[in-house]
């Protein structure tokens, strides 16, 4: 079913009261894991419902300290803060030590965890934690190419390639040079995106999942699919890494010329969404179809759509913001977790990987809540409650 603007405004819109029920439950389901992930933290995904105990590794640890800081600028309560700030003390041993971060994901990490700390307690752990991180980045961008290469040993062949994903990576390095006076970061970060937007943006308005650049000419290569379902499908939360990280860099940048993007990007997400608004892993699915949901990918889209509406003109705002609504009012209704016998989450039915003909995924985290669907529909209800500063 081909959704369009007008069909979406036939659904029911999240209300304030609506919104705030939700963040009351989000809020409780956060206090009652706090005993459990204040040393340690959930695993990326649930398991049957229910998150593990993990260390701080994997690129998914920062949305569970985002959530905690959600939680204590939502109530105030200095528990959340102290557990937060507890988590920042992981955060520079990682980074001081170098564990599990040879990859791209320093945005998702430490955003969330060491730049909030920073810019709600003036934590200067968290300042140091994140501008090391910010450095490690740095090592990660490939001149020849002008990108950021996301995984594997920077420079070897056959890693050579970005990922749609890296967007959401590229606020820490923003940042950096806003509290760093150099401006180094935050080209690199510019470089990359327009490298990516010219790699991953077909004509139809889908995404590319990654991208391989080109070793000896600098030139883009080739896309294929990591987690997608076929090479040239469009992985659902792939394309809200797009919207979410357009709006980002629109926001640090101003380029003019991210605004057609955002549209582009946007408007194939919500032309794909199937009947209930809740988006299947991958567009290739539709309503009917029995492969799995994943609510993170709206629960994104959601956050970049509230971002952009601030600077789009009053009609355009007014038409992705009411979008925006019923993305939320669905996500509540049909994946909010009310039950901490069912789920010690707060988001249902996400998809972490599904595996594919084309795909080189095993399934994980299918049907499952995971964390960054939790931080970001906790971020998108803070959205809609304030006139929220962004951690990013
Ligand atoms: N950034 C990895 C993922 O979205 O699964």
């Amino acid at each position: 079913m081909a959704q369009t603007f007008e069909s979406v405004m036939g659904y029911p819109a999240a209300d304030e009261k609506m919104v705030r029920e939700a963040m009351e439950e989000a809020v409780r389901i956060v206090r009652a894991d706090l005993p459990v992930f204040t040393e340690k933290f959930p695993s990326s995904n649930s398991f049957d419902g229910f998150y593990e105990a993990t260390e701080n590794v994997e690129w998914t640890t920062g949305f569970w300290t985002g959530a905690i800081w959600l939680a204590y600028e939502y109530t105030k309560d200095e528990a959340f803060k102290e557990a937060a700030l507890v988590q920042v003390d992981s955060f520079l041993d990682r980074i001081q030590n170098k564990i599990d971060v040879n990859h791209h994901d320093m945005g998702f990490l430490f955003s969330l965890s060491c730049v909030a700390a920073y810019k709600l307690t003036g934590s200067e752990k968290g300042k140091e934690a994140a501008l090391m991180a910010a450095d490690h980045l740095a090592e990660r961008y490939r001149e020849n190419g002008k990108f950021l290469q996301a995984w594997g040993n920077v420079g070897e062949a056959s890693e050579y390639r970005l990922i749609i994903d890296c967007l959401l990576n590229l606020p820490i390095l923003y940042w950096a040079s806003e509290v760093t006076g150099e401006k180094r970061y935050a080209q690199m970060a510019e470089n990359h995106i327009r490298t990516a937007m010219r790699c991953v943006l077909r004509e139809d308005d889908s995404t590319y999942h990654t991208y391989f650049i080109d070793m000896e000419t600098g030139e883009p290569a080739y896309g294929v699919t990591h987690q997608g379902n076929r090479n040239n499908s469009a992985w659902a939360r792939g394309q809200a890494w797009g919207i979410y990280g357009i709006a980002l860099s629109y926001h640090y940048l101003k380029d003019e010329s991210y605004i057609d993007l955002f549209c582009r990007v946007t408007d194939f997400f919500i032309r794909h969404l199937p009947e209930d608004l809740v988006p299947y892993w991958d567009f290739d699915f539709d309503t009917g179809s029995t492969e799995p949901r994943d609510s993170s990918a709206a629960a994104v889209a959601v956050c970049g759509i509230l971002e952009m509406v601030k600077y789009l003109d009053e009609e355009r705002g007014k038409k992705y913001r009411e979008v925006a609504d019923r993305l939320m009012a669905a996500l509540i209704t049909h994946c909010g977790n009310r039950d901490l016998k069912q789920s010690n989450g707060i988001l249902l039915h996400g998809t972490y990987a599904r595996d594919s003909k084309e795909n080189t995924c095993t399934n994980r985290g299918v049907d499952e809540c995971n964390t960054w669907g939790d931080y970001f529909y906790m971020e998108a209800l803070t959205r809609m409650l304030s006139d929220w500063k962004m951690y990013w």
